[in-house]
């Protein structure tokens, strides 16, 4: 059993002062892909099911029993984190299911709403040993709503930790969800002053738009967990329409999830890679 908790990552690549990388998964085999690309990397992994999976699937249930059993089959360190719940109940459903961390995600509601509710969660998690990440200053792309200009302040991020009691901080430096091509540019001096500011780590989503050596910019200074989701659909995809646009008459899927799988796989391992996080296990 490697299950571990997302905190216990983000304390090492503080002391190691690399970037955790979080992966989403909605299939089983984009699971297996992650886990098998942290075990090539030698790398502790954060394997992330979203709000938006679970409505997918029609239930959190199915697809935590999955992600627990294929964790607690892999040698490699892994923690399970619930990704952008807007919803209270579904946060409390993720913990009764064994994630070991979540993020609750009130970017969208006005301050005052957005601290209050993140404290009485984060409270709720804490009393039951859940880390919880919350976001400020939504980063934007998210229902076509792209919102790269928007960015987290430094003093009022630091304030709203203090007053919320939460282990990380989602913050915006200039990326934006769902984007396939890497082209995103941020801003690294507001990422130094947030790190600065903020007594805890920093999170980086919508990464997918962020090129390679932004990445590891980014990572030097100071973000710590790297979300990562579309960039690897990307890869996935394309590797589906590969094999399909070969053999038109395959219908077993098995022969097109397969190569799906192995390469995303091998992009996980050398993001891991990018991201400094490689033979830390
Ligand atoms: O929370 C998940 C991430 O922010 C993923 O964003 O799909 O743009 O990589 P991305
Ligand atoms: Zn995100």
């Amino acid at each position: 059993m490697t299950l571990v908790g997302t905190g216990a990552l983000l304390r090492a690549a503080e002391d190691g002062r690399y970037g955790v990388g979080a992966f989403n998964a909605v299939l089983l085999e984009q699971l297996e892909a992650v886990l098998a690309g942290a075990a090539r990397a030698d790398a502790a992994v954060v394997v992330q099911v979203s709000e938006n999976a679970v409505a997918y699937r029609g239930a959190l249930r199915p697809l935590a029993a999955a992600a627990a059993a294929a964790v607690a089959a892999t040698g490699t360190p892994a923690s399970l984190h619930l990704d952008h719940a807007t919803r209270p109940e579904l946060v409390r459903e993720a913990v009764e299911s064994g994630f070991t961390s979540v993020m609750y995600d009130g970017a969208r509601l006005p301050w005052a709403e957005n601290v209050e509710r993140t404290r009485a969660l984060t409270g709720w998690c804490h009393e039951r040993g859940v880390w919880v990440e919350a976001e400020l200053g939504e980063v934007g792309g998210k229902d076509g709503a792209h919102a790269p200009g928007v960015r987290t302040d430094p003093e009022e991020a630091a304030r709203f930790v203090e007053r919320t009691g939460v282990d990380a901080l989602a913050v915006a430096v200039g990326s934006s969800h769902a984007m396939t091509e890497r082209r995103a540019e941020l801003d690294l001096a507001l990422v130094a002053r947030l790190r600065e500011a903020v007594p805890v780590p920093l999170v980086l989503h919508g990464s997918s738009g962020v090129p390679d050596d932004t990445l590891a910019a980014a990572v030097a200074a100071g973000m710590r967990k790297i979300n990562l989701s579309t960039h690897l659909n990307v890869v996935f995809t394309g590797a589906v329409r590969d094999v399909l646009a070969r053999e038109p008459a395959l219908v077993d899927p098995r022969r097109y999830l397969a190569p799906a799988r192995a390469a995303m796989a091998d992009e996980v391992a050398r993001v891991l890679g990018v991201l400094g996080a490689a033979g830390g296990a």
